[in-house]
């Protein structure tokens, strides 16, 4: 493979208080790749990403992005919370500009880029709405429109759908699916869904109960839109529920035994 999109290097991360989230994840992401991470709660999922991100330094091992060592926060590597996490004060369209105002980027130009991501994720009409008068599905369009219009070359997305009614999340996977494709973003996606990793992914990776490590890698071949009944892909789907059940299982006892 050639030099990796992200690669996480022997990861360790203890937090003050003793708790070992993960250890030993190593694991390389190609670019472009779409790799959704599946595991028990507790896993150290959010953990992985949060180092992704640059909001926390492992206790060991370091990730590096296209062969360097990340250092920090960087508009890079953006993330997409389950919470939204928009700023309630300002508008849809304040919230997705907001990133592109601590650029370099031309107002006019930011200007445009904004209005082509609204109207790409649907939100047109909505611009001039704040937050609180949005339902749930929007303001996850509002949050993924205002990483996308950045560009990132990596997102990083932890549960961004976990709230949402089935028909909203379908909708936002088929848009997150077609922006994707369109602008060959590396995404690294966790999800407590089988199904949604096998609709989205190009690779899953299944992680261990606590401290999490790399259980199982597993690439996804199929053609998008994805064909959710053809023999092959109910057979990936059958060994990713052995899978993930056997860790869920390891993990109950674990916290069972205290
Ligand atoms: N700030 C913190 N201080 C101490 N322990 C923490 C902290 N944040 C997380 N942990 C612990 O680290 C472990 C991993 O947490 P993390 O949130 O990464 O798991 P997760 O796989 O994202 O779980 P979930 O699927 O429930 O979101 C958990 O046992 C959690 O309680
Ligand atoms: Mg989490």
């Amino acid at each position: 493979m050639s030099t990796p999109c992200i690669s996480f290097n022997g990861i360790q991360h203890i937090f003050p208080g003793g708790v070992v989230a993960i250890d030993h994840v190593n694991l390389e992401i190609g670019q472009g790749q779409f790799t959704c991470l599946l595991g028990p709660s507790g896993c150290g999922k959010s953990t992985l990403l949060h180092i992704a991100a640059g909001f926390q330094t492992p206790t060991q091992g370091q990730v590096c992005m296209q062969g360097s060592p990340i250092q920090g926060i960087s508009p890079q590597r953006l993330m997409v919370f389950q919470e939204y996490a928009l700023f309630p004060w300002m508008t849809v369209e304040a919230n997705v500009m907001f990133g592109l105002q601590q650029t370099r980027v031309p107002d006019c130009q930011a200007r445009e880029r904004v209005k082509q991501m609204l109207a790409l994720l649907k939100l047109r009409e909505f611009a001039d709405r704040y937050p609180k008068d949005l339902s749930g599905g929007m303001k996850q369009r509002v949050a993924i429109a205002r990483a996308m219009v950045l560009a990132p070359p990596i997102l990083l997305m932890d549960e961004p759908f976990a709230a949402l009614d089935a028909l909203t999340r379908r909708t936002l996977q088929d848009e997150l699916l077609r922006l994707w494709q369109g602008a060959g973003t590396t995404i690294l996606f966790v999800t407590h869904s089988i199904e949604e990793a096998l609709y989205l992914g190009t690779r899953v990776v299944v992680m261990t109960h606590r401290p999490g490590a790399v259980k199982a890698d597993i690439p996804l071949d199929f053609a998008f839109p994805r064909q959710t009944s053809t023999p092959a892909y109910l057979q990936v789907k059958e060994q990713l529920e052995s899978l993930v059940m056997a860790e869920q299982h390891q993990y109950l006892q674990a916290e069972a035994a205290g």
